[in-house]
């Protein structure tokens, strides 16, 4: 059995993926963004010995779920209730490892909302002023932000919405937008003023720039945003607003408020670890517990200036070692669209009856991690089919059929003297590449780490072609023997560094190798160093992936352009 690796001198890991709005199903530009890359993170984490918690939910205050429910006449909690089922339901499907995913809906999290804002309260910074918001006199109410589209005065974009303009990510105040309708209505609006409460994010500038310009692990296009805003000098910024649906204000004179969405979802963050453990201060506050937030490019003002704002404000908590920011995924050049059908709907996947793996495997390849990214079908085909079929699972056939058919199923460890150039080569290569692939995976540079693993499966690859074990084997059964003890030292290390990336495909490896416990289990990094001792025997091997034709890229196509209309899910 391997057993499970308890951290000596390791920090703890808390690692966040951004919290969904519930206003729809995720598609796979929200698995690429965050989700997938905070699960390989998560992954990784544990597998070096980490003591790890992965961390989700959905979000669902604020005016976005409201208006979906809205839309589609149902109650919201009755609307919330079916969405988060169906998000969680494909999280599960691509094996997203969270160890809690909850709901900003709950108690627990009311609660927690409640107390973080009450310590930020009484260290004094918190304010009250006027704020300049949209009414809608055809309506007869308060806007929200979501219910106010207008063109951005940064860009010009002309679908910005109240609170940021989607397309170059400014965070902005409701009365900054050009030419503002109701898009409930689409009629025009007033501007009035009401009182609200404002997180001094002036005040809290040196502190947040020093933590900004001192951090190691940023990219580079994370820190120049979160710089930039710092230059254009931090105003206070409002944290309540004029609706009914979210977490409401525990003062007295603004009972008829709740919170703006954006103070109250990083707390979530918060409470979902308070759902699943007692010992969640262990992992927000102890100084050897590190702190990870992966997220999408408009996500990227709140995690670096607003939120960490809130965690200084409240001087409890850890701010973040890395905030792992990622861009856009665009589908065959375009933008997501459900309604016009461009893009791949992920509640369609399992009728592909392709392994998530399959999915993993590509998406990791197109993760934006420092520009923007495509989904294309003949990539994905061509990926499949050459990186991991004809290198990865060709190279597992090999090692496993040869062993399995030629060597009687048995490997014998060859005696030092015995070992050839090539055979070092390999081994030194191995050692190198694990260092490698290690320092990218902790600076969550989870593409290239990728890269690398694909190159190391290769020279796995290049060793046996180079040693013609099918030559070999006629004159000397015993050198055929020390080529596939060393190939198969290679997989097993293959094996684990797969693993945070293609679970599920490790675990088959891992069980054909027949090697004791999981590829996936905690502190299994240092497994890699060890050999398979004296003697070995291998299991039965089996097929681990089929290519991808012409036609079925075609069927997959249709197939996934069509996501589900929200109304058959309230029939
Ligand atoms: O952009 C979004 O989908 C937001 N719901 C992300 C929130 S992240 C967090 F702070 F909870
Ligand atoms: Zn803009």
């Amino acid at each position: 059995m391997v057993k499970n690796i308890k951290p000596k001198k390791k920090n703890r890991r808390l690692i966040t993926s951004a919290l969904p709005y519930i206003n729809n199903v995720p598609h796979l530009g929200h698995i690429v963004g965050s989700h997938l890359p905070g699960d390989i993170f998560a992954r990784y984490s544990r597998a070096r010995g980490y003591e790890t918690l992965y961390i989700g939910g959905t979000d669902e205050n604020g005016s976005t779920s409201e208006i979906a429910a809205f839309k589609l006449n149902v109650p919201i909690e009755k609307f919330a209730d079916k969405l988060y089922k169906e998000h969680k339901k494909i999280y599960d499907w691509f094996e997203i490892s969270y160890d809690s995913f909850s709901r900003t809906s709950k108690k627990i999290h009311h609660e927690t909302v409640k107390e973080f804002f009450e310590t930020i309260n009484k260290k004094g910074f918190i304010e009250k002023n006027k704020m300049k918001v949209f009414y809608s006199p055809t309506e007869n109410m308060f806007l929200p932000d979501r219910y106010v589209v207008g063109e951005c005065p940064k860009c010009g974009y002309p679908d910005a919405s109240g609170d940021q303009c989607e397309k170059c990510t400014s965070v902005l105040d409701p009365s900054q937008l050009k030419n503002p309708k109701s898009t409930i209505s689409g009629g025009k609006l007033e501007i009035r003023e009401t009182e609200h409460l404002f997180l001094k994010l002036d005040s809290l500038t040196p502190k947040l720039k020093k933590w900004i310009q001192s951090n190691k692990y940023f990219r580079e296009q994370v820190r120049n945003l979160a710089m930039g805003w710092i230059n254009e000098g931090l105003k206070p910024r409002c944290i309540t607003r004029d609706l009914k649906h979210g977490v409401k204000v525990p003062l007295k004179e603004f009972k008829e408020k709740v919170f703006y969405v954006w103070f109250d979802a990083p707390i979530g963050y918060v409470s979902s670890t308070k759902e699943i453990t007692k010992d969640w201060e262990k992992f927000w506050k102890d100084e050897k517990s590190e702190v990870y937030n992966f997220l999408g490019k408009d996500n990227i003002p709140f995690h670096t200036i607003f939120w960490p704002g809130m965690v200084i404000a409240n001087g409890e908590f850890n701010l973040p070692k890395n905030v792992v920011g990622l861009q856009y995924l665009n589908y065959e050049g375009q933008k997501f669209s459900k309604s016009k059908g461009i893009g791949v709907f992920c509640e369609r996947l399992p009728e592909l009856k392709l392994e998530a793996d399959v999915w993993r495997h590509y998406l990791t390849q197109i993760i934006p991690e420092t520009s923007d990214s495509e989904f294309r079908w003949k990539d994905f085909q061509e990926r499949v089919n050459s990186d991991l079929i004809g290198n990865y699972a060709n190279y597992v056939n090999r090692v496993l059929n040869f062993i399995y058919t030629k060597l009687d199923r048995k490997i014998t460890k060859p005696a030092s003297k015995e070992l050839q150039e090539i055979d070092k080569n390999l081994l030194k290569k191995i050692e190198e590449k694990r260092k490698s692939i290690g320092d990218l995976m902790e600076r969550a540079e989870l593409r290239k780490a990728y890269a690398e693993i694909l190159e190391l499966s290769s020279e796995g690859n290049k060793y046996i072609n180079d040693s013609e074990p099918w030559n070999v084997i006629k004159e000397n059964p015993k050198r055929a023997n020390n080529i596939f003890y060393i190939s198969a030292f290679l997989l097993k290390n293959l094996a684990i560094l797969f693993a945070p990336y293609l679970p599920k495909t490790s675990e088959k490896v891992w069980k054909q190798l027949n090697l004791k416990g999981s590829p996936s289990c905690s502190g299994v990094w240092e497994e890699a160093e060890k050999d398979f001792g004296k003697e070995h025997e291998i299991n039965k091997p089996e097929l681990i992936f089929k290519k991808i034709e012409d036609k079925e890229i075609e069927e997959y196509r249709k197939i996934t352009s069509q996501g589900i209309d929200l109304t058959e899910l309230f029939k």
